[in-house]
Parts: structure tokens; sequence; C-alpha cells
């Protein structure tokens, strides 16, 4: 969860301060089985907004959230977290079992 903060001015009333929780946006509920490259970056997506699952394609723009990058060691398959919710981000952790 991400808290952002917004400023409102009413004429001659003091600055209003309001905290509003975002949470990234849960694209499936479960992971993306991705082959990565060995020496290769990828970006995660971390806002759940990208049309280019599980990557970024800069939907989060004025979001607050920003990509996690992830930089492959091997060639092999790689399962991204899909729902967001990985302590592990940007790899899947099982949080997405308990899900609703
Ligand atoms: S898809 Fe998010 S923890 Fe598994």
């Amino acid at each position: 969860m991400r808290l952002i903060s917004l400023g409102l001015r009413y004429d001659d009333n003091p600055t209003i301060r309001k905290d509003i929780a975002m949470d990234a946006l849960i694209p499936q509920k479960s992971p993306y089985a991705t082959p990565v490259e060995a020496s290769k970056s990828y970006y995660w997506c971390s806002c759940g907004q990208s049309k280019a699952q599980p990557f970024c394609d800069g939907s989060h723009k004025g979001s607050g959230f920003t990509p996690v990058k992830f930089d492959a060691t091997e060639s092999k398959t790689v399962y991204f977290c899909g729902c967001k919710q990985s302590a592990n981000k940007p790899l899947c952790d099982g949080a997405h079992k308990a899900i609703a």
C-alpha cells in the first residue's frame, strides 16, 4: 500500500491535507511464467496498470509506483508476481493464494 498526500486549499481557509491509500491493481491472481535471458535486465510492473504485464510500459507515471528491476543471472523461466502482493518482488512468493 502506498500513501499519497493531497493539498486542498479553499479561499481563506487553511490548507487541508488528506491521506489516501493507493493499492496496486491486481492484473491476475497467479504468477507469469516468463523465460528470461542471462545478463539481461527486466523491469517488472509494480502498479498493475501496465498493458504489457508483467513488465512496465510507463503506465505508472504519477501513481507513486516505480518498476522493479530484475537482472537475470541465467537463462531460465522466472515466475514474476501477477498479483503485486509478493513480499519478494518482483518474484512470486505464493501471496496470491491469500487473495479472495
Ligand atoms: S502472483 Fe503475486 S505472489 Fe504469486
